[in-house]
């Protein structure tokens, strides 16, 4: 289904910002493994979020919805997953992908894992490589892409390991391997990635161990073959997710929108770092931690342009999936932003790099790429807008143009809407709460 935002009024309200993905997906995982119950307030129920709720189901876990709106999670053990009968079909999302194929890694059962035609061309080799060492036998398709066979160790090896990419999914992958090794498994990363891994571990009773290297990086530790105890979590709103009406608010005069209860882990919050530098309006109250992660309650005025700026490539760890609305931000910005270290974008649900720059030039703004920058020239007008930008099966790349199209001159039609449901399903009648024109 297209969809078409129109140049709208400012954006005012309170904007019900969904439970944030990382967390929704450990929380089943982690759940799904720890002995006794696991109660999960504020569970993304997105699509990706599903798919892994349905994985661990088919492989032993007992995961249900209350009448209340949580979710109750009873595990098998660690080493307790069982051989599921049909193939795992992950969708979308390769969280629960590579997630999974960590703790099935560790596991004793063969497993067949398939996704939809963004996930299939996504590379696995990352997680595939490390598992290996492990004791894991993968088959898959060329370059390493899905679908692929899994069997897991019989008897998983402790490795310890430097990641070549700075990706939280490969981390967590190699630790939630670990858990079923005998001994210490170890993963060095020189940047640092998202931590909710290591948090919700230790929130589970499991040690985790972060030291330094000489050159500075973190090592990470666990100790396999120790349980995870069931426990109560309270998953905070979605800092990715908040992206997309923070900026939407920015680039209209007059806007004041808040957001309670925004995941503020410092891993994650490039993006408002960056909109600060910029010139925004963004205040952050109420600070606080929850079950081992620090929230806090947002307020977004927008009450002048935002400038261009450089941002520092040492930064897209901690704003890797928010580049596509950035470049939104940019767009509307005085001056010239220039975005560096950009290159795993190009392997994310779409290759975003290439996305966002078709999709900008299409709607009249002045830009640039390379292989892993992108340059855009804003001169603080609104871009001519008028055009259907193709997403490519990316929910991010999706909201972005529906956020430009409430301020370019003429409407922005997406070939696509469908993947907004992955990650942000009342995404739609959310904005239009708030003040925008998406039908
Ligand atoms: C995620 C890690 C990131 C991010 C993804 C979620 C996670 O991927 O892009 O949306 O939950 O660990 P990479 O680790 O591949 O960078």
């Amino acid at each position: 289904m297209t969809l078409t935002s129109k140049k709208s009024n400012p954006l005012n309200g309170i904007a019900n910002i969904p439970g944030d993905k990382s967390i929704s997906h450990r929380a089943l995982m982690f759940g799904g493994i720890a002995v006794g119950e696991t109660l999960i307030h504020g569970l993304l129920e997105g699509e990706d979020v599903i798919a892994t709720a349905q994985a661990m189901r088919k492989m032993g876990a007992q995961i249900t919805q209350n009448d209340d709106g949580t979710w109750s999670c009873h595990g098998v053990g660690i080493g307790g997953l069982q051989e599921p009968d049909s193939i795992l079909d992950m969708g979308n999302s390769g969280t629960s992908t590579r997630l999974l194929m960590g703790l099935i890694g560790g596991h004793n059962i063969t497993v067949q894992i398939t996704g939809d035609a963004s996930l299939i061309k996504r590379p696995m080799n990352r997680v595939i490589k490390p598992l290996e060492m492990m004791g894991a036998q993968i088959t898959a398709r060329d370059g390493g892409r899905l679908p692929l066979s899994l069997k897991g160790a019989r008897d998983c090896l402790p490795i310890e390991y430097e990641l070549p990419v700075a990706s939280a999914q490969v981390k967590s992958c190699i630790l939630l391997a670990g858990l079923s090794a005998m001994g210490a498994t170890t993963v060095i990363e020189e940047i640092p990635t998202r931590d909710h891994t290591e948090n919700m571990l230790r929130h589970f009773g499991v040690e985790v161990d972060v030291t330094k290297t000489e050159t500075g990086a973190d090592k990470i530790s666990v100790t396999g073959q120790k349980d995870l105890h069931g426990t109560e979590i309270h998953v905070p709103s979605d800092p990715s997710s908040a992206a997309f009406p923070t900026v939407a608010a920015l680039l209209h005069c007059d806007s004041h929108i808040t957001m309670k209860n925004i995941l503020m882990n410092d891993r994650r919050n490039g993006l408002y770092t960056t909109l600060i530098e910029m010139g925004a309006n963004i205040v952050f109250e109420n600070e606080r931690i929850e079950a081992g992660e620090k929230v806090a309650d947002l307020i977004v005025k927008g009450d002048k342009p935002l400038k261009g700026i450089h941002v520092p490539a040492s930064r897209v760890p901690s704003m890797i999936d928010e580049f596509p609305v950035l470049a939104i931000a940019a767009s509307l910005a005085e001056g010239t932003t220039v975005m560096a270290g950009l290159e795993e974008l190009r392997v994310k649900e779409s290759d975003r790099l290439l996305m966002m720059y078709e999709g900008l030039k299409a709607c009249g703004v002045n830009c640039e790429m390379t292989e892993d920058t992108m340059t855009i020239h804003g001169n603080g007008q609104a871009p001519v807008g008028g055009t259907e930008v193709k997403t490519a099966l990316d929910h991010r790349i999706a909201m972005s143009f529906l956020v430009l199209g409430t301020v370019t001159q003429n409407p922005i039609i997406i070939d696509d809407s469908a993947p907004i449901k992955t990650s942000f399903p009342n995404f739609v009648e959310m904005m239009n709460r708030l003040g925008t024109d998406i039908s």
